[in-house]
């Protein structure tokens, strides 16, 4: 093994650099072959007379890039299955001076188009021809007011479209002038942090629960207290337990991220009490409420009581597709002002195009259609995925809940780890979500959290087979 890795001190080249492009070209020359133990940090430091710390540098980027692979307590091994793209470029470029690659920032993927992407709708289905006439009937003639400066709050019918929707679809209590436009949820999530949380605040989040929303709430130097999720949705007892100073609770009621239940309504009436009780706020993320599959859709926790406590939000991404960028809040009318300065002062307003062409989207009753549309190709492209898991992966993957949304939430055996399924899962062309990554705290389940709405019938299908030999090969 050592004399694979002829380290050189002083030529340039990082230590940790030497060492993993050693092992690499070990492996993708068949050097050392798959399944083949590789030494301990330690011990492989110690035989190279460095430090361990480069060594343990080349190991954690080998096992990332699925070189190696680790089993807990007993060791690295050389992967059983080398990542394709890895054996294309069994050419590794001329060794370059560069910053350690573990300290680069490694590109953020969550799985881009690949079958089991989690909050992916269906773009394949999307109305491009209605979308693309109201696209060009704006761009071909913007009035000079839709090139200046917009108002802060959102475009105006936009706002009425948004508030009529929201009213009939999701029993959300609000008139035009409490909707206010943003980029999407995370957005109005940064605002909701903004404008009520200051550093020392305690808020509490729930657990698991989304990482988006604690990195967006983390920003105002609050501090995040998670919260347990049972069967019903967030457990107020443990709100409750939590004592005074918790100015706010981040809450998935429709559809709760990422565990999929939906909240009772004894437990939603709770939490409203909670809130009233302790002057505390309610940020609802409504974030793929329109679909649901085992009963009607649940209206929303803001049309409850009398909705001064709850900062609705609301967001295009999952009902038309991510890219639009376009989310938005309903704001209990004492904090409308604040918010405002606050939206100011984050990027002045929305681009107004989008603005205009959603506008007309919705009036002219597009929205609704494609809606209606939606619901039965996800119904179709659930039930492939459910199929599939039950015929491939079952006895292995247990579904914990699909009633919702555009995603299943699943279960591994105790013991199985999420991320390395996740792992082997991207090697093998597939995204996908390890439950264990939703928790703040130590992670108390290891699921995988896959989506279905971006797929057709035949490539779930597909996805689900190779997801089960992936499964039986990490049992
Ligand atoms: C629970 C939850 N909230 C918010 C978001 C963010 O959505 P947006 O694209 O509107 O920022 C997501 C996206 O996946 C989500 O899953």
């Amino acid at each position: 093994m050592l004399a694979l890795l002829p380290v050189e001190r002083g030529s340039g080249v990082s230590l940790h650099r030497q060492i993993y492009e050693g092992l690499r070209r070990s492996i993708l020359d068949g050097l050392l072959h798959a399944g083949q133990r590789v030494p301990s940090t330690r011990d492989l430091a110690a035989g190279l007379h460095v430090s361990r710390f480069p060594v343990l540098t080349a190991y954690e980027q080998l096992l990332h890039e699925g070189y190696l692979e680790g089993r807990v307590g007993s060791g690295t091994f050389v992967a059983a299955a080398l990542p394709d793209d890895a054996l294309r470029a069994a050419s590794p470029p001329a060794p370059e001076r560069r910053p350690p690659a573990s300290a680069a920032p490694q590109p953020r993927d969550e799985g881009g188009l690949r079958p089991f992407r989690v909050s992916l709708p269906a773009l394949d289905e999307f109305p491009h021809a209605a979308w693309a006439r109201l696209v060009a009937r704006h761009a071909r003639r913007l009035a000079p007011e839709h090139m200046a400066y917009g108002d802060p709050a959102g475009l105006a019918p936009l706002r009425e479209a948004i508030a009529e929707h929201l009213r009939t679809a999701r029993a959300v209590r609000c008139q035009a002038d409490a909707v206010l436009i943003v980029s999407g949820s995370q957005a109005a999530l940064r605002l909701c942090a903004a404008v009520l949380l200051g550093r020392g605040d305690r808020v509490a989040v729930e657990e698991p629960g989304y990482p988006g929303a604690r990195a967006a709430l983390g920003t105002s130097g609050a501090e995040l207290v998670p919260v347990p999720v049972d069967d019903q949705g967030v457990d107020v007892g443990a709100l409750h337990a939590l004592g005074a100073r918790v100015r706010a609770a981040c809450v998935t009621p429709s559809h709760q991220y990422p565990l999929g239940v939906s909240m009772s309504a004894a437990r939603r009436l709770e939490l409203l009490e909670w809130a009233e009780g302790q002057d505390a706020w309610l940020l609802e993320d409504d974030y793929d409420s329109e679909y649901r599959y085992v009963s009607r859709p649940l209206g929303a926790l803001q049309g409850l009581g009398t909705a001064a406590r709850v900062i609705y939000i609301g967001t295009f991404s999952k009902v038309l597709f991510p890219a639009v960028r376009v989310g938005y809040l309903v704001v209990p009318p004492g904090l409308w002002d604040d918010f405002l300065a606050a939206r100011e002062a984050l990027d002045l307003f929305s681009p107004t195009l989008y603005q205009l062409v959603l506008a007309d989207f919705l009036a002219e009753g597009h929205f609704g259609r494609h809606l209606r549309r939606m619901r039965a190709v996800y119904l179709r492209r659930r039930q492939a995925l459910l199929d599939g898991l039950a015929r491939h992966c079952g006895g292995v993957l247990a579904v914990h809940n699909a009633d919702a949304g555009l995603h299943v939430a699943t279960l591994l055996p105790e013991g199985v780890d999420d991320v390395e399924v996740v792992r082997r899962m991207a090697e093998r062309g597939l995204a996908g979500t390890a439950l264990s990554t939703c928790y703040a705290g130590e992670a108390r389940r290891s699921g995988l959290l896959l989506g279905f709405g971006g797929s057709d019938e035949g490539t779930l299908a597909a996805a689900t087979q190779t997801l089960g030999e992936i499964l039986r090969g990490v049992e």
